[in-house]
């Protein structure tokens, strides 16, 4: 059974840290249905909003998300303060959440390559094959704070008939398997690891330094960052504890904590 059935869908609220599941068959974009909720003041959270299908899914900035049918796309609602998540922390959600997502993907998928793309990238095989957009939504009593994380894989998909354009970039877990996965297991599976990664953001960041540094696709390569008009080119030495990308170049080192990998060789 490759569907998301009502089985996983009540095996995510009692396993674990999620108190609400929304199911759609189709939805515009998850993020967009997440960031709706989000303005309900007693939102009963970690909730997440699973689709089958997106009719335009998000990537980060002006991107377009596509996917196929058998992909898994999502969001999760998550309340920082009730995770003891202090605000200094959330710009680290994106790599904690690409980092638990290459966790579990090697789980299922153990001889093949996974990669931490920093900032909001896994790969599989040096292939994009998952995609986060963190987004933080307005917040002003009674409203909490809250995180939007949303997360696209391409699981059951397949990518032989991928735009053009972005064909040679991206794979499936399918393809490279040849084989389904079952998207409940790798859900169940991945909110169990977030929930335990969240608290360790929380309670012990140090501690997750070492796994998202050893999962750094551009650690040893020269790249070039875009932010807005400023273009930064340097060495990548990896991934900082504080989540930023550390880069050398020359005698100068410097650390980023925004923009666009627009090559990296
Ligand atoms: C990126 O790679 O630029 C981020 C892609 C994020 C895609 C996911 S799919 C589920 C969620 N809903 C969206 O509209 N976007 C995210």
């Amino acid at each position: 059974m490759t569907e998301l059935t009502a089985d996983d869908r009540n095996r995510l609220t009692s396993t674990t840290f999620l108190k609400r599941v929304e199911y759609f068959p189709t939805l515009v974009s998850t993020n967009d249905h997440a960031l709706r909720l989000t303005a309900e003041p007693h939102l009963e959270t970690p909730l997440i909003v699973i689709a089958r299908e997106q009719t335009a899914g998000r990537g980060r900035g002006s991107n377009h998300w596509w996917s196929a049918d058998g992909a898994l796309t999502f969001s999760i609602v998550i309340e920082p303060a009730l995770l003891d998540l202090a605000q200094n922390l959330w710009p680290r959600v994106a790599v904690v959440t690409g980092m638990t997502l290459c966790d579990a993907i090697q789980r299922i998928a153990p001889q093949l390559n996974t990669g931490l793309k920093w900032p909001n990238d896994v790969w599989l095989n040096q292939k994009k094959v998952a995609g986060i957009l963190v987004e933080v939504p307005p917040a002003a009593y009674p409203i909490p704070p809250r995180l939007v994380i949303g997360i696209g894989i391409n699981l059951n998909n397949t990518w032989k008939n991928a735009p053009l354009e972005i064909r040679d970039k991206g794979t499936t877990l399918a393809d490279l398997l040849e084989k389904k996965v079952l998207p409940g297991e790798i859900l169940v599976d991945l909110m169990q690891r977030f929930e335990h990664n969240l608290r360790l953001l929380a309670h012990a960041p140090q501690l997750l330094a070492p796994r998202w540094q050893s999962l750094s696709v551009l650690t040893g390569k020269i790249v070039e960052i875009r932010q807005g008009d400023r273009l930064i080119k340097g060495s990548c030495t990896g991934i900082a504890e504080d989540g930023g990308l550390m880069l050398e170049n020359g005698s100068v080192s410097t650390t980023i904590y925004g923009g666009t990998v627009v090559s990296h060789e």
